[in-house]
């Protein structure tokens, strides 16, 4: 049974810079796995949730989706998790964390804008993961750039071998189809197509006659000029490569079109990896192990501030994980159950009685969990891969209301356990320093510290741009060196050093004069 459901799964982040078609991609996807009737669920929700939330309101004045959501859904006797992210870069922390969820990814990239910013910082996580990426070049409908050119575009700017698994034949107002180079068929372009197939056209042999037929004269030799070109040009697809995170396959195609997603999805159940082994901090654990273990990787506030409590996302690594079972808290050394454990399944959720590996199940928290909590049926082990980045914004938080520090106190630190800023101290906890990766964050955290915890606050700003964890084989050093750097060390949550740096200038400087003191991007090394 275990051996089956892993198998069946496949659960994916779907990631992009925005603006590129994420959300209509995954529209799309839902639609032909037939988990949603009509389009405009996906957006509907995302409105609807500003709608009826005070604090979503940050989000709908912006028309950024800030919070990670999962859909789920049954395709070809698979059940398939899509870990939706939010593309706004103030929030990239979030979807870092969602992408230690995943066992691969599908990056979205706009034919006509080609890589950009955030393409490039989340293909980043992607390779330091080693996680398996597909490429789709979508808005194939409008002129975009030069498709040998943007293939080159993504290699280069993106640091991974390409391989296109199918070819576009014209673009913009000249676009007709694709051609799928895998399994030698055309699919033909119909704009606006309401239909949620795609309608192929078997040639395997691309000197049919059958191709001047449906493409003319002109468009079929340029085909076969271009795909004798991609096969000199591109080594054959190694399912090896792709599956360890070296060659990205790449896909055309219109998602709000409806073009090209079935393709899409088809060749994504057919090459992405089952749920993999995953790593802690004493042993590997394979998903085929018949005891439950489980990691928490998103704390999602209560949308009612009425209510307080949040829910944890966990996603499941091994075993069963099973409705009402005590498990193990490893941290807290505590044991939990779970009455109402939930699902995603595209537009609703619903109380689930067991789960399997690469699943991923909301948890109701009073205050049980912080990001990168394990859960396990009694073992002590804690799941690895999951840090904290460092920051790139530092303020320094000013309490303005001295009548509600104890509130002040408790909201800051349930924020940052739910991951929405790092919170580093100073002089025994009274000074706060608060990190993020983006402006945003810093009014998010105002907001709801007075709509959730009644406390007002303000922020300084410092001159900090880099906070690296610090460690030393040698304690005398350490101690050395955080005593002469009292002013530029502050304390992460777990009580870890970090220096407070002004720019990679002063980390250099400091790596000269302390060779015993190493310093760390993200709050986990070997
Ligand atoms: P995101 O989640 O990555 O931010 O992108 P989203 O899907 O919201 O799409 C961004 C815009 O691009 C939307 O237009 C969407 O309709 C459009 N789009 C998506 N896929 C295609 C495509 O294949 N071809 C073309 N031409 N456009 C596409 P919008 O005007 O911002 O929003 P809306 O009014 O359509 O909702």
């Amino acid at each position: 049974m275990l051996s089956r459901e892993v198998k069946k799964r496949r659960t994916f982040g779907i990631i992009s810079h925005p603006d590129a078609g994420k959300t209509t991609l995954t529209e799309k996807l839902l639609l032909f796995g037939g988990a949603i009737q009509k389009a405009g669920t996906v957006k509907r929700n995302k409105a609807e949730k500003t709608a009826t939330s005070d604090f979503m309101e940050i989000e709908k004045q912006r028309g950024i989706s800030v919070a990670t959501s999962v859909m789920g859904f049954e395709y070809l006797d698979h059940k398939i998790n899509i870990l939706d992210t939010p593309g706004h870069k103030d929030f990239a922390e979030d979807t870092y964390r969602t992408l230690t969820a995943v066992d691969s990814v599908i990056l979205v990239v706009d034919s006509v804008k080609g890589v950009e910013e955030q393409t490039r910082k989340l293909m980043q996580v992607c390779r330091m993961r080693h996680t398996p990426v597909i490429i789709f070049i979508n808005k194939m409908d409008r002129e975009g750039k030069e498709h040998l050119d943007l293939l080159d575009e993504l290699e280069s700017e993106l640091n991974i071998s390409v391989r296109p698994l199918s070819w576009p034949i014209g673009i913009g107002s000249t676009f007709k189809g694709v051609y799928h180079l895998h399994k030698q068929k055309l699919n033909l372009y119909s704009p606006n197509k309401k239909s949620i197939s795609d309608d192929y056209i078997p040639i395997e042999d691309l000197a049919d006659s059958k191709l001047e037929e449906h493409l003319g004269e002109k468009a079929a030799t340029t085909l076969r000029d271009e795909v004798e070109l991609v096969d000199t040009v591109y080594e054959p697809f190694d399912i090896s490569l792709y599956r360890s995170g070296y060659l990205a396959p790449v896909f055309f195609g219109s998602a709000i079109n409806n073009f090209g997603v079935q393709e899409l999805l088809e060749t994504f159940i057919e090459i992405a990896p089952e749920p993999q082994a995953r790593s802690t901090d004493t042993r590997l654990v394979d998903p085929y192990e018949s005891k439950f273990t489980g990691f928490v990787f998103k704390i999602h506030a209560n949308l009612d501030p009425k209510h307080r409590d949040r829910i944890a996302f966990c996603r499941i690594c091994s075993g069963k994980f099973e409705r009402n079972t005590f498990y193990h808290h490893v941290r807290l050394d505590k044991k939990l159950k779970f009455a109402s454990p939930t699902s995603f399944m595209a537009d609703n959720k619903s109380v689930v009685e067991e789960a399997w590996p690469g699943d991923v199940i909301g948890l109701y928290d009073s205050g049980n969990f912080k990001i990168g909590d394990t859960l396990t049926e009694g073992e002590i082990m804690n799941f690895v891969g999951i840090p904290s980045f460092s920051p790139e914004i530092f303020k320094e938080l000013e309490n303005t209301d001295p009548f509600k520090t104890k509130q002040l106190e408790k909201g800051i630190t349930q924020l940052s356990d739910e991951g929405v800023a790092q919170l580093f101290t100073q002089n025994p906890g009274n000074r706060k320093i608060i990190g993020t990766v983006g402006e945003l964050q810093f009014e998010v955290i105002q907001f709801r510290l007075l709509q959730e915890y009644g406390a007002s606050c303000r922020f300084i700003s410092m001159s900090t741009s880099k906070a690296n964890w610090v460690s030393s084989d040698d304690p005398e050093a350490l101690k050395k060196f955080l005593h002469s750097h009292a002013s530029k060390v502050a304390y992460d949550k777990e009580d870890r050093p970090v220096f407070l740096a002004g720019s990679q200038w002063d980390i250099d400087y400091a790596l000269t004069n302390y060779p015993k003191i190493s310093f760390h991007e993200t709050s986990e090394w070997d």
